[in-house]
């Protein structure tokens, strides 16, 4: 058979730092193994849309033949990854969208959803009167604007709670740490925080718990990592209440490119679901993904496994070839 055509594939990434981007990294390469063919090039915007214009405008000098893309904050990287679809690459989107719709395909949570089902879940959890503040993520990004508008939306259903406060966060726990304590001061009737990742679900915990606050207001999250650092974690160790899982989608992004490149049908929104993860059901979830995390160490070994039969074989085939032809 011929050779597979060869592909290059551009990532870029808003940022890599956290575990959550780790994970969609670990997810993505798991999918690529199956790719020899497939070159991956990942830039790191490091938090800076600037950059990350930059970043996609030098895939395009450099040659790719699609692009995914996170970004950072919707409106200043929407221009060049339109450029980029105008000049006939197709474009990914995952996670934190652009606000265009010219681009190829979007996998990724529905962030709507998330807001909405956080705010069905503190409505019930509240019994339907309480006082909400609110920790956003990075302005101007997609999962900020669509968790604040879902969360606001499922409260309008509860006359009795009410949207008290709201603290502009960078999706890190540091600012958190640093501006919470001022709101909190000027908002003692604050019964329960909800923070739109865990990483500054945690830092709010840490503050309600150094101004001994911590039995009073109840904080949930969003994302539900696996792992020491994860949310599923801070749900079981009752730091977090609840967290709202979001899926990193890293395999589902790489399995969507290659459709889309070897033109193969796929389809144009791929959503990944969200559920809340609270004390009834933490531990079904740990052991659930410590089960898949396992699996995949298996399939990690048995490729490499396989690889190294592959070599074998390859000498073996050489020293036959140095025979026969001796
Ligand atoms: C990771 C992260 C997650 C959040 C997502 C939103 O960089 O901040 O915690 O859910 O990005 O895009």
């Amino acid at each position: 058979a011929a050779a597979p055509p060869h592909y290059v594939i551009g990532f870029s990434q808003c940022t890599t730092g956290d575990a959550w981007r780790k994970a969609m990294l670990l997810g993505m390469q798991k999918e690529l193994s199956f790719y020899p063919n497939v070159t991956f090039r990942l830039k790191d915007a490091r938090d800076d849309s600037r950059r990350q214009q930059q970043q996609i405008r030098e895939f395009l000098r450099e040659g790719i033949d699609l692009l995914i893309v996170s970004a950072n904050e919707a409106e200043p990287v929407t221009p060049v990854v339109e450029e980029a679809f105008n000049r006939g690459i197709p474009v990914v989107i995952l996670d934190r969208r652009t606000t265009s719709k010219l681009y190829t395909a979007y996998v990724g949570g529905n962030n709507l959803e998330v807001g909405r089902a956080a705010g069905r879940y503190i409505g019930n959890l509240l019994d339907g009167r309480g006082n909400v503040l609110e920790i956003q993520g990075l302005a101007g990004a997609s999962p900020a604007v669509d968790r604040h508008r879902g969360l606001a939306a499922a409260l309008a259903a509860y006359p009795g709670i009410r949207l008290v406060a709201q603290v502009q966060g960078d999706w890190k726990r540091p600012s958190v740490v640093q501006n919470l304590p001022r709101v909190l001061r000027a908002h003692p009737e604050v019964n329960l925080i909800f923070a739109h990742n865990d990483r500054m679900a945690l830092g709010a915990y840490q503050v309600c718990k150094q101004l001994g606050l911590d039995r009073r207001i109840r904080v949930v999250g969003v994302d539900g990592l696996s792992g020491p650092q994860g949310g599923i974690q801070f749900v079981q160790d009752g730091v977090l209440t609840a967290t709202l899982l979001y899926p990193p989608g890293g395999e589902e992004a790489i399995r969507t490119a290659m459709n889309i490149l070897q033109r193969r049908p796929y389809a144009k929104e791929n959503v990944l679901g969200t559920m809340v993860i609270d004390s009834t059901n933490v531990l079904t979830m740990k052991m659930q993904t410590e089960q898949l995390a396992a699996q995949q160490q298996d399939i990690q070994r048995q490729q490499r496994l396989l690889q190294q039969q592959r070599d074998t074989y390859a000498s073996q085939q050489t020293v036959l070839y140095v025979l026969a032809g001796a």
